[in-house]
This record gives structure tokens, C-alpha cells and sequence, in this order.
């Protein structure tokens, strides 16, 4: 049955298709490409809709949007202004893609000054304090036209608090996709560069979960579906497969996969020295995700992924 191509298509047991593929895509003031990792670079809310023109015609289903504002402060207040970045680049994309799924990363870290993903007392982060300010950051997305939000900042408490504040604000029908295992991880390191959000002190193993556990991460599953969540999100992926694997055998909700910065970068910059075939090793990682038992996969090859299909 490996004879030939049809032979093994015929038999395939793992397929990637487009509908399950979310699109990662930075706003900020202005636009900066990034040459060597394109989808790590930023739009300005006019250049976005563009970007999203492009992607909506080549079949992407679905974006989530991270915003970096012209200015920090110690609360992240940016992040739940009126007239924030994110905010704003969903009252331009809302009206003109209709269809187009949109999910926003809600988190303070692109927004604080110090760069925690949540408020600081005493040089630690406050988790208490940083959930009504989550919450609030939910809701204006929410407000400006997102489809579903996703709690990225690993506080506890965070999806009852955010499920709380949707649902008196009338949202009830808004899902909550919760970054529900978040391992602190080497591998965002691109990220960070794009989102200007480096921790200026410390790191983020205090709220982040230990790489070497995976019990504490259907223990996190558990909690966040207990207060709301309704996809439970596991990140990184490549470096989590058992994980993913578990988190859909202990529960029957949509299971989705952060296939995150560090591990698109590490294929590009191996496949750019000639190392290996960017679009051979990109879709073997990916399916790996998914045999793995992911029903979404958040990545960086969303686009290219939709011109090699
Ligand atoms: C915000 C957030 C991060 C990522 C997604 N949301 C960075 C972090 O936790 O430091 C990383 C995604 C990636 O590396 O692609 N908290």
C-alpha cells in the first residue's frame, strides 16, 4: 500500500486541511517587515487588511491577532483601550470579512512596560489584581468584533474571570480558547522580537508551567474547562506531542496546538542554509501535530501552507 502516491493517499490516516489552520498576524503603528521570518513582521492596521485580502482569497479560515501599541505603561492599559492597536484592526477587518474567523491573544505582555503578562506588586506579578484587567481586555475585543478570544497569560482564575465579564457584557456566546497548557519555553524567542515583549526583568517560569510536567498540564485543562474554556490550547507543540496526545484522550472538547515562533524559525533558518526542504520537513511537523491529536493548529505556515495545498 506504499507502492505508489495514490496508494498512500488512499490509505492516509492524517490529513492537513486549511479549515483547521489559524493564521498568527502582528499589528503595530506602523508596518515592519521581517525578510527572513515574513509572518514575525508587523502591519499597520491599513497594511493588515491587505495581508488579510490575501489570505482570505488563498482559503485561511481563521487569524489571531497580536497587538504591539505605540506606547507601554505598568498596567498594559493599552491593551483594553477603546482605541487600542487590536481594537482597531478589528473594527477595519470585522466589516469587510464577514466570514473570516477572528481570534485575538489576550494578554498584558505586549502592553506593560515591564513586559510581565501581568500587573507587578513588589516585583512579582499580582495574579488577583491581573484578571478583572484581562477580562476588561476580552471584552473590548470582544466589542470591536472578535469571534473568540484566547487567554495566553497563564494567571489562574483567568477564562472564569474572562467567561464572567463576556457574559455580563451580553457575550455570551463568545467562546473562550484558552492557552490552557503554556509551557515557560525557550522557543518564543522570535516572537518576542516581533511583539516587543520580553520580560525586562526575570522570566515568565512563575506563571508559565514547568516543561518537564504533564500530570500539571491536565491538571491546567482540567481548572480552565471547570471555569469556561471551551478549546483547550497546548504550546509549543513540537516539543509536546505527548502532551497534546493526552490532553485529547483525558478530554472530549476540541484540542488545539500552538506550532510557535522558535519552531518555524528553526526550520526556515535550516532550510535557508540548505539543510533541509522547508515544505517536506513544515508539512511532517505539522501532521505530527495533529496525529498527535490536535483539531487546530496555530502556525506561522498557515499562508505558505495555503499556497502548497
Ligand atoms: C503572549 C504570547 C506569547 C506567545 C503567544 N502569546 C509569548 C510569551 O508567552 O512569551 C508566543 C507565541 C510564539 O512564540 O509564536 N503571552
Amino acid at each position: 500500500m506504499r507502492r505508489s502516491a495514490a496508494l498512500r493517499s488512499l490509505v492516509r490516516e492524517t490529513r492537513l486541511d486549511l479549515d483547521a489552520f489559524v493564521m498568527p498576524l502582528f499589528v503595530g503603528p506602523d508596518t515592519r517587515p521581517n525578510p527572513e521570518l515574513p509572518p514575525l513582521g508587523r502591519f499597520s492596521v491599513e497594511e493588515l487588511v491587505g495581508e488579510v485580502e490575501g489570505l482570505v482569497r488563498l482559503g485561511v479560515p481563521a487569524v489571531i491577532l497580536f497587538g504591539i501599541p505605540e506606547e507601554k505603561d505598568d498596567e498594559g492599559s493599552g491593551a483594553w483601550d477603546e482605541d487600542g492597536i487590536v481594537q482597531r484592526a478589528l473594527r477595519a477587518l470585522r466589516p469587510r470579512f464577514p466570514e473570516l474567523l477572528l481570534l485575538t491573544d489576550v494578554c498584558l505582555c505586549e502592553y506593560t512596560a515591564h513586559g510581565h503578562c501581568g500587573v507587578l506588586r513588589d516585583g512579582e506579578v499580582a495574579n488577583d489584581e491581573s484578571l478583572e484587567l484581562l477580562a476588561r481586555t476580552a471584552v473590548s475585543h470582544v466589542a470591536a468584533g472578535a469571534d473568540a478570544v484566547a487567554p495566553s497569560d497563564m494567571m489562574d482564575g483567568r477564562v472564569g474571570a474572562i467567561r464572567a465579564a463576556l457574559d455580563d457584557a451580553g457575550n455570551e456566546a463568545t467562546p473562550i480558547l484558552s492557552y490552557a497548557a503554556k509551557y515557560a519555553s525557550a522557543f518564543y524567542g522570535p516572537f518576542r522580537e516581533a511583539a516587543e515583549s520580553t520580560p525586562s526583568f526575570g522570566d515568565r517560569r512563575g506563571y508559565q508551567m514547568d516543561p518537564a510536567n504533564v500530570r500539571e498540564a491536565l491538571r491546567e485543562c482540567e481548572l480552565d474547562l471547570e471555569e469556561g474554556a471551551d478549546v483547550l490550547m497546548v504550546k509549543p507543540a513540537m516539543p509536546n506531542l505527548d502532551v497534546i496526545r493526552a490532553v485529547r484522550e483525558s478530554f472530549d472538547v476540541p484540542v488545539a496546538a500552538y506550532n510557535v515562533s522558535g519552531e518555524y524559525a528553526m526550520l526556515k533558518a535550516a532550510a535557508a542554509k540548505g539543510w533541509l526542504d522547508e515544505q517536506q520537513a513544515a508539512v511532517e511537523a505539522l501532521t505530527a501535530i495533529k496525529r498527535a491529536g490536535a483539531d487546530v493548529v496555530v502556525s506561522y505556515w498557515t499562508k505558505e501552507l495555503a499556497q502548497w495545498l
